[in-house]
């Protein structure tokens, strides 16, 4: 793949500037660079490898050449989506929901709150949006997703905190890489139309995984458990518990397991 290749493929979008490395530490680094130079809205950086690839907490994201998509969308919240920003994730996550559905799976396309694509239960991709500040005023955000295609994008079981797969185990024939971008990016552009409306959210929490089952949460070493009753309209996690409590967890700061995992 060749830049001028890749910004032809994806030419119909509209996008800002394309750039495509052959390899680079992690997408996500560079394009919280790039925002600095204030490139248009929706540029996209691509890397065939990353070397570093991450997800929250530093934790580590594997990407392998010609088995991984890893890219960064570079974009400027409005004033009311800065409100709402966590759900951003969200909002990705669903763009690679419906691309993988448009594959036609034979499997579940579900999300594990927040963000986690799960096919058949298993992850598939990942999403990590990191925002850049100047004072505290938003510069931009980064929306970062990596989607594991062929068979060596999966790190070793030994590095998973979740089951993983990738589309060449679950899709037949499993979609093209570029195909699989072009779809998340439409969707991401098609569906920020509706985001954060209310149609928006019953979009996201209509794909949710484990609703209304028991589950824990974990943040750090606190884990707390319950029924995941639905989510607020910020996003926020519902948890029911035995004593008919509710509580509410915010996006970004805790995970999700079904209670049977640990
Ligand atoms: P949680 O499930 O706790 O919400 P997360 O899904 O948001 O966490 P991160 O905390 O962002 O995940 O960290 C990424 C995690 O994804 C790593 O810890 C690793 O277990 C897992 N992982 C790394 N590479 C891959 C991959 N290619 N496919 C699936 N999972 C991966
Ligand atoms: C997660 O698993 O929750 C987050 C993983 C995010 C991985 C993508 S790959 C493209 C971009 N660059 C990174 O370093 N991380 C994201």
């Amino acid at each position: 793949m060749q830049q001028e290749e890749l910004a032809h493929l994806l030419d119909d979008l509209l996008l800002g500037e394309v750039r495509f490395f052959c390899e680079l530490p992690s997408t996500n680094t560079s394009a919280l660079e790039w925002l600095s130079k204030k490139p248009m809205e929706y540029s996209l950086l691509v890397a065939e490898q990353q070397t570093a690839g991450h997800g929250r907490l530093q934790r580590s994201w594997h990407a392998a050449a010609g088995a991984s998509l890893s890219f960064s969308l570079i974009v400027y919240p409005t004033p009311i989506e800065q409100a709402v920003l966590p759900l951003f994730s969200a909002l990705a996550a669903l763009a690679v929901a419906q691309a993988l559905d448009s594959f036609q799976p034979t499997k579940a396309v579900q999300i594990k709150w927040p963000n986690d694509v799960l096919l058949d239960g298993r992850k598939c991709s990942g999403i990590l949006c990191e925002a850049a500040w100047q004072a505290d005023r938003l510069a931009g955000l980064v929306v970062g997703i990596g989607v594991n295609i062929g068979k060596h994008s999966l790190p070793p079981a030994s590095d998973l905190l979740f089951p993983a797969t990738c589309l060449q185990d679950m899709l037949d024939p499993p979609p093209e890489r570029w195909e699989v971008l072009h779809h998340i990016l439409r969707n991401f552009i098609g569906l920020r139309e509706i985001f954060p409306t209310p149609l928006f959210l019953s979009q996201w929490q209509a794909r949710l995984a484990f609703l209304h089952q028991a589950v824990t949460i974990s943040n750090g070493d606190q884990k707390t458990e319950g029924i995941f009753s639905g989510t607020a309209p910020n996003g926020d996690l519902l948890l029911q518990q035995k004593s008919g409590r509710q509580l509410a967890f915010p996006l970004g700061d805790v995970s999700l397991r079904p209670l049977d995992s640990d």
